[in-house]
């Protein structure tokens, strides 16, 4: 993996974190680094590590091997037995559940870390309710966190997070709870706070789509470790492997076979010129944006429609690349009309592919 700024300028730094549950591994050798006034998204399936890796972050639990550092400062050491408590990282938290305590005010849940470090009277009032504003909240800090909605919720755990001005925030899928019409309104907000308030954040999330709205850059991660880190764009441009293609949604992952009639994609009558691919390729990825329908006799390959869905921008069109059972599938958005069963002809510029070896 590759950083583009030194590590000098690192806002957070991992290095060779592992973390282990027994001899069960949940984390493994991960390396990153964060540049101060940007966004990193931790983006992956369910039980793949996220959680754990902001964990150890924020200092909730001790990596078992490597080091973390903040700010350039090591705040966990495995090998050094280090370990700064999480009230001394300078951290605001977001989490999952929100964490407030409903049967308080919505001051003084947004004032507790305030009280934390000592801070009460003026001060802390006024910059409670500087974060209520932040947040689109103001005048509502009398209110009882019980009486909020499940969006103001958010806001509180929001404003709590920032109001002690912290160098970082880490947010834990933070959407989860907002139904699907919020979570867009949420993260709009959110991403508007991130960069006014030029925030260095470090931001969960199973969504693909919300880690690709706020985040500058973006660790996909899969079976606690990272498969790639880059910008979006990147990862679309250039997925590192199948997995994070796979994962990513970007199309359709296949086999590429060499045999005497040359070279060819597995189960389809896709044939490659051997100068089109790289020598070492095992596997192919078909971009669905680069999918395109032609009429018949264009020197396309054909598939079998398998379902179709208008989408206003087209039809989400879903087809089987060959007429094997076990053929793969590919969903890309057609500009027309096809319907189930119609066997049509594709083409995929070869130059639009990627290529990848696995062992
Ligand atoms: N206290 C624990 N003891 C044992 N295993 C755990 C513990 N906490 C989490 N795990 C396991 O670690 C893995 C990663 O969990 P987590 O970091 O919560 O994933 P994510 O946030 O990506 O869903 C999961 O397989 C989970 O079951
Ligand atoms: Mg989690």
């Amino acid at each position: 993996m590759t950083s583009t700024f030194s590590s000098q300028s690192a806002a957070v730094e991992a290095s060779g974190l592992s973390l282990h549950y027994g001899s069960t591994a949940v984390l493994q050798g991960i390396d990153l680094a964060l540049e101060k006034g940007k966004v990193l998204a931790l983006l992956g399936p369910s039980g793949c590590g996220k959680t754990t890796l902001l964990r150890l972050v924020a200092g909730l639990l001790g990596p078992t091997k490597g080091q973390v550092r903040i700010d350039g400062k090591i705040v966990a050491d495995a090998a050094g037995g280090l370990f700064v408590p999480p009230e001394k990282r300078g951290l605001g938290m977001v989490f999952q559940d929100y964490s407030l305590w409903p049967h308080m005010s919505v001051s003084r849940n947004i004032a507790f870390p305030l009280e934390m470090r000592g801070m009460g009277g003026k001060e802390c009032e006024r910059r409670v309710s500087a974060a209520l504003d932040r947040v689109g909240l103001g005048g509502f800090g009398g209110r009882r966190i019980s009486d909020m909605s499940g969006g103001q919720q958010q806001r509180v755990a929001i404003a709590r997070a920032i109001v002690a001005e912290p160098a970082i925030v880490l947010f834990d899928e933070p959407m989860s709870n907002l139904d699907r019409e919020l979570r867009e309104t949420m993260v709009r907000e959110i991403g508007e706070l991130m960069s006014d308030l030029g925030l260095t954040a470090i931001y969960v999330t199973h969504d693909q789509s919300e880690a690709f709205s706020l985040a500058d850059q973006v660790a996909v991660m899969r079976k606690g470790s990272i498969e790639q880190m880059a910008t979006p764009e990147t990862l679309v441009d250039e997925p590192a492997t199948t997995e994070v293609a796979e994962f990513l949604r970007l199309g359709c992952v296949v086999r590429v076979v060499r045999g005497d009639g040359g070279i060819r994609l597995d189960g389809t009558d896709i044939a490659l010129s051997a100068a089109a691919v790289p020598a070492r390729a095992t596997h192919a990825l078909l971009p669905s944006q680069a999918v395109r329908v032609v009429n018949p006799g264009n020197s396309g390959f054909s598939a079998e429609v398998l379902h179709s869905q208008f989408r206003g921008d087209g039809y989400l069109t879903t087809v089987r690349l060959g007429a094997m059972p076990k053929a793969s599938v590919l969903t890309f958005l057609a500009r027309h009309r096809v319907v189930a069963g119609d066997v049509i002809d594709l083409v995929v510029d070869v130059a639009d592919m990627r290529w990848f070896t696995r062992q």
